[in-house]
Formats: structure tokens, C-alpha cells, sequence
């Protein structure tokens, strides 16, 4: 790859990414969420940063403090952020979803806390959109990372969503071994085959990320 490594390998580039968990409301004081720190994501948002990107950060519910330099909007549900990926996305170069979006929302959403009664409340559901997928088929899509968290068969499975959501890099890890930690262990998927990284601190992670996109972004210009 020619081994000229510039210090700000993304210097020029708009970066919008996705991080945490999305929060779907039950009723006034409940809802369903996934389990997410948001570390990776809110890691990946800083190294992209160092790199000199200009980053937009769309966050559901952490206990993380915004980065600095990063242009961070607050979101709750998937919808919310379906919205707000989709107002920012046109002007982006590269999209990283990073988020745990619930695959599915409440249907028939209470707009008073449910009181216990003598019937149990039936949770009826719905599916959100799936907002890697929709940016990946946008006729001017942005260069789209994805992420894959599985608890079991990661590389085939992490393979087989790399190419149904139509993204040309995939980062894959095990479930049960990134959440809340402060390190990771993960596997990239390209066109080129998978490269499985070390088990480090997600800074680490996220700075060997941004490399490996810096290097496919070089790779289409050339
Ligand atoms: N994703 C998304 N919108 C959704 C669901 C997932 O943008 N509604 C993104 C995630 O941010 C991640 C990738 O898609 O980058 C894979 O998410 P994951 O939950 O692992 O895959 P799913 O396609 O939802 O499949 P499943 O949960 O059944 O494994
Ligand atoms: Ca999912």
C-alpha cells in the first residue's frame, strides 16, 4: 500500500457515525433498549477526529461525555435517529454505524404510565428501519462501515451481514466479550478477506479502524 502514512489520514473528510444503544418507550417511565456503552462508537468518534475528519456524532442515551471537536445530537429512538442520520448523511464521505439499534419498537405505546391492573399488558411490536441498510442503498451512499455484534458463529454470520447490507467493510465482535468493556477483540471484513486485530483498548481498536478505512478510502481514489 505504498507505505506513505500521512499523520491526519482522513484530513478532508466529513465522518458521520452512530454510537450507544436507541431507547423504544413502553409508556411515560419504561421502554426497551439494548445493551450498549456507546465506548466503542464515542472511541471511534475521537480517532476519526485525531485523524482529521470533520465528525458528527449521533448518540443514543450513554453516560459518556460528548468528545470534544465533534459535532454530537442526542437521540433516543431508532426513528429519531433514523431521522437524524438521514438529514446529516448527504453531506458525509463516510458513514460508521456503530450504534445497537432495537431492531424493534412499541406499537401500541401508552402516553400514560400503565398501572398494574389484573390483566398483564401485552406488548405489541413493530420493526424500525434499518438505517445501515437504507444509507448503504442511497444512490450517492457515503463509504459505509458496519458493525456486527453476535454471540455465537461471528465470522460467518458477520460475513453474511457484510454482504446483505451491502457494506464494504464490517467490523465483527463477540457480543458477550465488547459490551461496557474498555476492550475489544475484532475481526474487519473487506473484499479482501478478514483481519482479525488484537484484543487492546478500544482506542486502540478504533485507531486501527480508522487506519484500515483510510487505506480503503486511498484504494477507490486510486
Ligand atoms: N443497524 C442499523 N439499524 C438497525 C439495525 C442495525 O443501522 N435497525 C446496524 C448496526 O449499527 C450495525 C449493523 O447494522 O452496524 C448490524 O447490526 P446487528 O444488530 O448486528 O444486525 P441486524 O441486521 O440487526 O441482525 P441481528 O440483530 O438479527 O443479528
Ligand atoms: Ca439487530
Amino acid at each position: 500500500l505504498g507505505g506513505v502514512f500521512s499523520a491526519k489520514p482522513l484530513a478532508g473528510k466529513k465522518v458521520l457515525l452512530t454510537a450507544g444503544p436507541t431507547y423504544e418507550p413502553i409508556d411515560t417511565v419504561r421502554g426497551i433498549t439494548n445493551i450498549s456503552s456507546g465506548k466503542m462508537g464515542y472511541a471511534l468518534a475521537r480517532a476519526c477526529r485525531d485523524a482529521g475528519a470533520e465528525v458528527t456524532l449521533v448518540s443514543g442515551p450513554t453516560a459518556l461525555t460528548p468528545p470534544t471537536l465533534v459535532h454530537t445530537i442526542a437521540v433516543q429512538s431508532a426513528q429519531d435517529m433514523y431521522q437524524a442520520v438521514l438529514a446529516e448523511v448527504g453531506r458525509s464521505d463516510v458513514f460508521i454505524s456503530v450504534a445497537a439499534v432495537a431492531d424493534y419498537r412499541v406499537k401500541n405505546r401508552s402516553e400514560h404510565k400503565i398501572k398494574k391492573g389484573d390483566s398483564l399488558p401485552v406488548i405489541e411490536l413493530e420493526e424500525n428501519p434499518d438505517i445501515l441498510a437504507t444509507v448503504a442503498g442511497l444512490p450517492a451512499a457515503p463509504f459505509c462501515v458496519g458493525f456486527a455484534a453476535e454471540s455465537q458463529n461471528l465470522l460467518q454470520y458477520a460475513d453474511q451481514k457484510r454482504r446483505r447490507k451491502k457494506v464494504p467493510l464490517l467490523v465483527a465482535n463477540l457480543a458477550q466479550h465488547a459490551m461496557g468493556a474498555d476492550t475489544n477483540s475484532v475481526t474487519l471484513l473487506d473484499d479482501h478477506g478478514q483481519h482479525p486485530l488484537p484484543d487492546m483498548p478500544k482506542a486502540d481498536v478504533a485507531r486501527a479502524i480508522v487506519q484500515h478505512l483510510a487505506q480503503s478510502l486511498n484504494l477507490k481514489t486510486e
